[in-house]
């Protein structure tokens, strides 16, 4: 189970304010369970998580076995909830860097559609010069803009290289199962199809083929995760705050009722980074309505305590830290000794690497506590595939209850409208009727 420790925010709150939240919170989860709260027709991901593979998981395991066998590189097209989960997943338990020397029986994974930059696409082509590849493309609605585009272009360019026949055995679709323009597509052309539960809203899909396909083509045991989340599942449905859900549902709107509008949450591994970009996306998107909202801000330490470390410390008082750490890992780097000694570092000779990380995140975490910032700390234990899917349910639990004690529905995104309203415009978008 993770541990939520809230040791370091006595300062900012006391037992009287936990314990007064408290109904608010077993209301929260019952009408989340019930299905009596805002948004319940997309609760879906409640039930993601599996301990034995259906029919679908079973052929996603297939997919990404033919995917590994033919393909040099694998192009995943997606944006926000279609994208940034598999791409999470991949780095935190692979590291940023895994396309490195990668090919043929495991491929590089390269995410496009999720902007529009014409230089990345450039770059994308390039890299995709002399080599096999194939398409996943996701989008729930199968409408949207940016991953339509890049899905176009690669398409043609798969098309070129492979003719229309093998080109579209070699497309893979995540859509809805009946709506929507991709899912048409692939009914058509007889792409390799998987579904996007309508019950469940992108940013709470990365359980399903959007982010398992990518994952399993990335070696990832799925099942792993799945049953990590069903763990999860089980573990967290308890119902009082030694559920740590609940204690990081409940301290997150303490916080915030008194003033700390902005959340960092970060952690000390530099595979986190979009780890950190999905949990901004999942709270971003569902409590930021309604004129409410707490700020996320996604951090990697130690590297950020030298661009966002001066800000935490010395800052407006306005923000609270959530602090993540995983094991150690198996192989350490010792610290050697040297004769000179010019930099300085002989007093530790000896030490691991990892037990001045350490050091760095008590001293961090002192710092930044008797500099006015309250600090939550979870401790994940150890980083393996089955914790990431306890992860991703964990905080998609507290994240849903999270928005319900605020008061609004975790489950609609209709700011996300107004750019597409003005853009569709400017570009003079037909009606369709
Ligand atoms: O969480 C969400 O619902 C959004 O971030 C969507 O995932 C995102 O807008 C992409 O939508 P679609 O999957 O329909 O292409």
């Amino acid at each position: 189970m993770i541990q939520v420790d809230i040791s370091n925010i006595w300062g900012e709150l006391s037992l009287r304010d936990l314990l007064a939240i408290e109904k608010e919170v077993f209301d929260a989860h019952a009408a989340l369970t019930d299905g009596t709260g805002a948004g319940a027709d997309f609760r879906g991901w409640l039930n993601l998580p599996l301990r034995e593979p259906t029919q679908e998981i079973t052929r996603v395991q297939n997919v990404a076995e033919k995917i590994r066998s033919d393909s040099d590189v694998c192009v995943v097209i997606g944006i926000g909830g279609s994208y940034l989960g598999p791409r999470a997943a991949i780095e935190l338990l692979q590291g940023p860097n895994r396309n490195m020397g990668k090919g043929r029986g495991d491929p590089q994974i390269f995410f496009a559609g999720n902007g529009l930059s014409t230089r990345h696409y450039n770059e994308l082509l390039g890299l995709l010069e002399g080599k096999d590849f194939s398409l996943i493309v996701i989008s729930k609605s199968g409408t949207t803009t940016e991953p339509a585009i890049a899905f176009r272009g690669l398409r043609w360019l798969l098309e070129r290289k492979y003719g229309t026949d093998e080109a579209n055995r070699r497309i893979y679709a995540i859509t809805d199962p009946v709506s929507g323009a991709l899912r048409q597509m692939a009914q058509q052309q007889g792409w390799e199809s998987f579904v996007i539960p309508p019950s469940t809203g992108g940013r709470f899909s990365v359980l399903t083929p959007v982010g398992l396909l990518p994952m399993a083509v990335a070696g990832i045991d799925i099942l792993a995760v799945l049953n990590g989340a069903v763990d999860g599942k089980e573990a967290y449905d308890l119902r009082s705050f030694e559920n740590p859900a609940w204690l990081y549902a409940a301290v997150r709107n303490l916080m915030y009722r008194s003033g700390k509008a902005i959340e960092v949450f970060a952690s000390f591994e530099p595979g986190f980074k979009m780890f950190g970009g999905w949990w901004q996306q999942l709270f971003g998107e569902s409590e930021g309505k309604d004129g409410k909202g707490i700020f996320p801000v996604p951090a990697e330490l130690t590297a950020d305590l030298h661009s966002l470390g001066q800000l935490i410390q010395q800052g407006q008082r306005n923000l609270f830290e959530t602090m993540l750490r995983f094991d150690p890992p198996e192989k350490q780097m010792t610290i050697l000794g040297d004769v000179q000694n010019l930099d300085g570092l002989n007093y530790l000779e000896g030490k691991t690497m990892d037990f001045v990380d350490e050091m760095a995140f008590q001293g961090t975490v002192e710092a930044h506590v008797d500099g006015g910032v309250p600090v939550i700390t979870m401790d994940c234990g150890q980083l393996d595939d089955r914790k990431v899917g306890e992860l991703f349910y964990f905080l998609e639990l507290s994240c849903a209850l999270s928005a319900y004690v605020l008061g609004v529905n975790p489950f609609n995104q209709p700011g996300v409208e107004f750019y597409k309203r003005n853009m569709f415009q400017l570009l003079g978008k037909p009606e369709i009727s």
